[in-house]
């Protein structure tokens, strides 16, 4: 049985410590994780976390209106390729239009660019380099117009 569902910040850190911050040194732990308006949401398989992302308000100068971002977007490594972070996107994009948000955008790696396509998302603006991290591109999507 799958379940998405609300988490806390701690019970995204295993995931994200090892399919984002594997040879990269820096904490998994991230700004926001604790603010009120933050939301992480997990997906389960059978009681089991298998994907994980975090959503915090957040503004961009590319965007106009209420936005959130994505952050820590991550699917357990036995289990990539099986529609989870699909469906996680999904989930949030409905609860986030629910609060009204406008855009939601990330700063997307570049091997993971056709994962955000699949769901809708588009490039705006030219590659960037993420320390310890590497190039990136801001992807969005428009919940509503602006
Ligand atoms: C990127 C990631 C989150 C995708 O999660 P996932 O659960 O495997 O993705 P899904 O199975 O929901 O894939 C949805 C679609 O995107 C495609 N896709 C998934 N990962 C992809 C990738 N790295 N490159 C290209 N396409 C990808 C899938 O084939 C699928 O296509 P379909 O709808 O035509 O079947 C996962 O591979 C991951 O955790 N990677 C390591 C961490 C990372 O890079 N996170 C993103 C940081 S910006």
């Amino acid at each position: 049985m799958i379940e998405i569902k609300e988490i806390s910040a701690p019970e995204a850190y295993a995931i994200r410590k090892d399919v984002l911050r594997e040879n990269i040194p820096l904490t998994e732990k991230m700004e926001g994780d604790f603010d009120e308006e933050t939301l992480h949401l997990g997906l389960f398989e059978n009681g089991e976390l298998g994907c994980v992302a975090t959503f915090m308000p957040h503004e961009s100068f590319h965007f106009k209106g209420f936005q959130y971002r994505l952050r820590g977007m991550g699917t357990h490594r036995d289990h990539q390729h099986k529609g989870f972070g699909k469906a996680v996107l999904t989930s949030a994009e409905a609860i986030l239009t629910k609060k009204g948000v406008d855009v939601l955008w990330c700063n997307a790696r570049v091997i993971a660019l056709n994962f955000y396509k699949k769901s809708g998302w588009s490039i705006v603006g030219e590659e960037f380099d993420v320390h310890l991290v590497g190039p990136h591109y801001v992807m969005f999507k428009k919940l509503k117009d602006a």
